[in-house]
């Protein structure tokens, strides 16, 4: 029989995993989502986030990334609430005294209903609104976070709810694009810099979602040509953007995109991949892709973090697979020199997928939407030995 082999993962490697609060919280806050997409009780991780802390310790986890609400913090303009405020400094310290590291996003999807109706994103003094926002959670909460984030994903959120109108405010409106992109890029840069004004220490990143880019027709040099041009404007633009306003890269890693030029069709370009094994909700699993990623982040010589990647997998059949092949494409770019630092899997429990509701289940714990009671996935013990011996098996 082959012997196996040991991939060891750097010293101090950080394990664990990530949600977002209304994906997880519960509480029926409003926001702009909640009265199309209402997540009503979710997890009623708010609550009881003990409960999921422990789980985390207990599966070996010694990072978890996690979002404030900004609809629970600032219901209306110009007014911060202390409560809640001071229950997100409870569960930091929960994660203290576990021993777990703090990953705080600042912004994770849901805006207050006065910042939607002041227009959200397309506001041109959107930046300034979130600057305040900012300075007051940072000087609340910077003694007991470890890692902050900015934003989630502004490239998707940005064709979600401007191009394809999915997530709110639903719009298809491509002259908009520019507008709120622009203005992700000038909010995280302001919010860099007043993080960096309270704690010149702080850790401060995004999560950015990159897909892995190729060629359905290699030969074809049009073809290369318009994968090149989506590949930056998908992946790249926003990264070069703000490189001076990053202490480190989150990356969400889920999806390959093999870009195929199609003049004769109307939008011309179309991802069309092999799909040879994909997720429940139709996703191609491609690891392979997240090695080229990684190596091609060394560039920003900047510390790496995967900030999410998973699955949805009701029967947790490829969850273990999925994650032990991550994890080998992880390790082959640290050998190639990428400066990867942690791994955090989406998600540490099941959870509301936005438009898609409570249907997708990403978490390594399941959760009974019921009876609250939750369920330790096989995958989630398989990923527990990795993060305690801080290395894969091969
Ligand atoms: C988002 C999560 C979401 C996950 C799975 C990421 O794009 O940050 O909120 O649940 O993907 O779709």
């Amino acid at each position: 029989m082959p012997k196996s082999k040991q991939l060891k993962f750097p010293k101090d490697f950080l394990w664990g995993s990530s949600v977002s609060s209304y994906q997880v919280e519960g509480g029926n806050v409003e926001c702009d989502w909640s009265e199309k997409f209402p997540a009503k009780t979710a997890c009623n991780y708010y609550i009881n986030y003990e409960h999921f802390f422990d789980l985390a310790k207990e599966l070996n986890q010694n990072v978890h990334r996690l979002s404030l609400s900004w609809p629970r913090i600032q219901p209306m303009e110009g007014r911060f609430e202390r409560k809640p405020i001071e229950h997100y400094r409870k569960m930091l310290l929960a994660l203290k005294e576990r021993n777990i590291k703090s990953m705080v996003t600042i912004w994770h999807w849901t805006l207050p209903l006065w910042m939607s109706e002041k227009g959200g994103w397309e506001n041109s003094k959107f930046s300034d609104y979130f600057q305040q926002y900012t300075k007051f959670v940072v000087e609340e909460l910077d003694d007991l976070v470890d890692f902050w984030l900015t934003t989630n994903e502004p490239m998707i959120y940005t064709s979600l709810s401007y191009v394809l109108g999915k997530f709110p405010p639903q719009k298809n409106n491509l002259l908009l694009v520019p507008k709120v992109f622009y203005n992700f890029v000038k909010t995280h840069k302001k919010a860099y810099n007043t993080i960096h004004d309270i704690n010149k220490n702080a850790k401060v990143g995004i999560a950015h979602s990159i897909s892995y880019v190729d060629n359905f027709n290699p030969k074809s040099i049009l073809n290369r040509t318009v994968s090149k041009s989506f590949n930056f404007f998908k992946n790249s633009l926003f990264l070069e953007l703000v490189k001076n306003h990053q202490d480190f890269i989150g990356v969400n890693y889920y999806f390959h995109d093999r870009v195929r030029l199609d003049p004769f069709s109307f939008p011309p370009i179309k991802v069309q991949n092999e799909n040879k094994s994909v997720t429940d909700l139709g996703w191609e699993i491609y690891p392979e892709g997240l090695y080229n990623i990684l190596c091609n982040l060394k560039k920003y010589n900047l510390p790496i973090y995967i900030t999410e990647n998973g699955l949805a997998d009701k029967k947790d059949k490829e969850r273990s697979k999925f994650i032990k092949r991550h994890l080998q494409s992880i390790h082959r770019a640290i050998e190639s020199g990428a400066d990867v630092r942690g791994y955090l899997h989406w998600s540490l429990i099941d959870n509301f997928e936005w438009t898609e509701g409570y249907g997708p289940r990403f978490g390594l714990v399941e959760m009974d939407y019921k009876t609250m009671k939750t369920k330790i996935r096989p995958s989630a013990l398989y990923y527990a030995e990795i993060c305690k011996e801080n290395q894969l098996t091969n």
